[in-house]
């Protein structure tokens, strides 16, 4: 079967299925405080996620990754997982979480297949974290982070976006957290994902990280090979240490070039790029493999080049918008 390669010969074989747009928490960088979640009907079922999967297993994705939202906050997550792992072709499950159910759940979602866990944390602090996530406990956080590590998920990363003035001063913090735990913490520029106008102050770059790690006495060598199923992360180590340190920055530096992912979102659309307006509808193809395969192909026709990230919120000159979704209506 032909496999899933865009006109600009980038090979696709992972595929971001977003479970829910909910999330128990509203990070200030995510979502507003009112945010409006899709109503219950409106999200794809297991079964129908399940069918597309199977098709974009038969085209060659070999890698799944499981976002929201909040994924945990998904009722019957673990079945879910487990159906998918069983599809002929899927070799790799990996989950993005807030990480405040994961120690009720990672059992489960260990057992029924997922190995890799992404966490997002952005404070070490529990007031800070409070104010950033305006809910969670941090305790909860910590702990679903041990459990993860003792019910063997390899990596697990942590996930720091990093906002100026909020959480820039924890940089050497989050360095100390990989010296001695097998804990890989990336950080990730702020991107604005239909929120343009905050954006602009909070976006901080990332090239004081390794200058805060050298005047720290933690000086960060490469090591690019460290760490599995790495993505857009260039990746760093303290000698010796268990852990490793990521920088993931969409902004400054677009990876665009490497991508090979494709999205699901939890309403049913088929989403070529994070930044991309154009979006397929797989309801209408359920139940009929062809037009579900034609359906892949289309999304792959609509991938631009690269994104237009800049211009996030803004119309371009045809009028249409970049994104519209924010970052957890997209996952
Ligand atoms: P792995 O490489 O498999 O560990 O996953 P990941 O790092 O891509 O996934 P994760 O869900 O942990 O996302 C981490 C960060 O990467 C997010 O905060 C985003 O900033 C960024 N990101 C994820 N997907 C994309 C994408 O398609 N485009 C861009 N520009 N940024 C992305
Ligand atoms: N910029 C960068 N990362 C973001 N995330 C959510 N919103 C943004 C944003 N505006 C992150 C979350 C989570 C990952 C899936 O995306 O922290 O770790
Ligand atoms: Fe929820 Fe994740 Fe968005 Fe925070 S960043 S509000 S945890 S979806």
């Amino acid at each position: 079967m032909t496999a899933l390669v865009d006109r600009f010969g980038r090979r696709h074989d992972y595929l971001r299925i977003s479970v829910t747009d909910r999330c128990n928490l509203r990070c200030v960088y995510c979502m507003p405080e009112d945010m409006a979640f899709l109503p219950q009907r409106q999200l794809l079922t297991d079964d129908e996620i399940v069918a597309v999967v199977r098709v974009a297993a038969q085209l060659g994705v070999r890698k799944l990754r499981i976002t929201g939202g909040e994924p945990l906050v998904r009722p019957g997550l673990a079945d879910l997982v487990a159906r998918l792992a069983a599809i002929p072709g899927i070799e790799d499950i990996a989950l993005t979480t807030n990480g405040i159910f994961l120690a009720e759940q990672a059992e489960a979602l260990r057992r029924a297949g997922v190995r890799r866990v992404n966490v997002s944390l952005d404070s070490l602090k529990p007031d800070r974290f409070r104010r950033i996530t305006r809910r969670g406990e941090l305790e909860r956080v910590l702990e679903g982070i041990e459990q993860a590590l003792a019910v063997g998920f390899s990596p697990v990363k942590l996930n720091c976006v990093l906002v100026k003035g909020v959480n820039d001063d924890e940089i050497v913090d989050f360095i100390r957290l990989t010296l001695e735990r097998p804990l890989h913490v990336r950080f990730i520029e702020y991107m604005p994902i239909g929120h343009h106008a905050e954006w602009k102050a909070g976006y901080v770059p990332l090239t004081d990280v390794l200058a805060r790690a050298e005047a720290a006495g933690l000086p960060l060598e490469p090591a690019d090979d460290a760490v599995p199923g790495n993505g857009p992360a260039e990746v760093y180590r303290v000698r010796g240490a268990l852990g490793t340190v990521g920088l993931i920055h969409p902004v400054s530096d677009h990876f665009c070039a490497g991508c090979n992912r494709l999205r699901l979102t939890a309403d049913g659309y088929l989403k070529p790029c994070l930044y991309w307006v154009e979006e397929l509808r797989v309801r209408d193809c359920i139940g009929d493999e062809e037009k579900l395969r034609a359906l892949f192909f289309r999304a792959l026709a609509l991938k631009p080049e690269k994104h237009e990230m800049a211009r996030a919120g803004e119309a371009l000159d045809d009028g249409r918008v970049p994104t519209w979704r924010r970052m957890s209506q997209i996952g």
